[in-house]
């Protein structure tokens, strides 16, 4: 294998490391068949987010817009987390990465058996309503289309945050604090363009953290990684798994 150096490299810091989390996004669900936002086939080629996912646009069109993400809601609930999603929750388990930030909606960090999951951009299974606070599964409250709250009858939406959209609080500030705690950072999977997410790994590389990078191509926070593997989530995350698993037996 080409990247092996790096693979044993990526091992060895997180093998030493003191607190390593992830950081991932779309790319790490593409290998269970969910498309990624901005690659070749990306939803953001077919589909234009303004339309789609801001507060204006489910202001102008919620029915279009729930129509969208009971869609990809379809997709996302027959997809299986892949073997890059359960190295993950592996090495969670040997004591290694602390906690998965991750930007996915999908919910298959958790299905595949990881237990710290930071949501930074929601859940796709989820409905909220904005009037009194209400959630609940999109699948109980599914009725008319836009759907409305059983408690106070306002119209949902689904429970993720949307272009213009800030991160909740309590989920932002448990981030920052993980990324400020954080002596190793793995990003998987993300082009790294999306604020305020993009700028977690420069904060921990700013307070001396190292980034490891695994992606099929060089994202906008690549200059920053100290290593960069080039390759599919569901391949060299296993690999990287089997290195660290090596190492702690040894
Ligand atoms: N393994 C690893 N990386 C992959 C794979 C794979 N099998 N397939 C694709 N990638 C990489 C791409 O090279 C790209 O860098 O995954 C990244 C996906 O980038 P985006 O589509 O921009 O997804 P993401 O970074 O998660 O987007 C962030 O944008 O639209 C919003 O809210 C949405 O959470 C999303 C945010």
């Amino acid at each position: 294998m080409v990247y092996t150096h790096d693979v044993k490299k990526a091992a060895e810091i997180l093998s030493g490391s003191r607190f390593a989390i992830a950081l991932t996004g779309a790319g790490i669900s593409a290998d269970s068949g969910i498309p990624t936002f901005r690659g070749r086939d990306g939803l953001w080629q077919g589909y234009r987010p303004e339309d789609l996912a801001t507060p204006e646009a489910f202001r102008r069109d919620p029915v279009k817009v729930w129509r969208w993400y009971l869609w990809r809601l379809e997709l996302i609930s027959s997809a299986k987390p892949n073997d890059g999603h359960k190295a993950l929750a592996a090495l969670e388990k040997l004591g290694v990465l602390k906690c998965v930030v991750t930007q996915n909606v999908d919910c298959l960090h958790q299905l595949a058996g990881s237990r710290c999951v930071i949501e930074l951009h929601g859940n796709i299974r989820r409905a909220r309503c904005d009037n009194c606070g209400y959630k609940d599964d999109v699948s109980r409250i599914l009725g008319d289309i836009p759907p409305h709250c059983p408690r106070c009858n306002h119209i949902m939406r689904p429970d993720v945050v949307w272009f213009g959209e800030l991160i909740p609080d309590d989920i932002w500030e448990k981030t920052v604090e993980l990324f400020t705690r954080s002596d190793v950072v793995l990003v998987v999977g993300t082009s790294s363009t999306v604020m305020p997410a993009a700028m977690l790994p420069v904060m921990s590389k700013e307070k001396g953290a190292r980034i490891i990078e695994v992606n099929v191509e060089s994202s906008a926070l690549t200059y920053i990684t100290d290593i960069f593997i080039r390759g599919r989530a569901s391949v060299v995350l296993p690999a990287i798994l089997r290195e660290v698993e090596n190492m702690i037996r040894r």
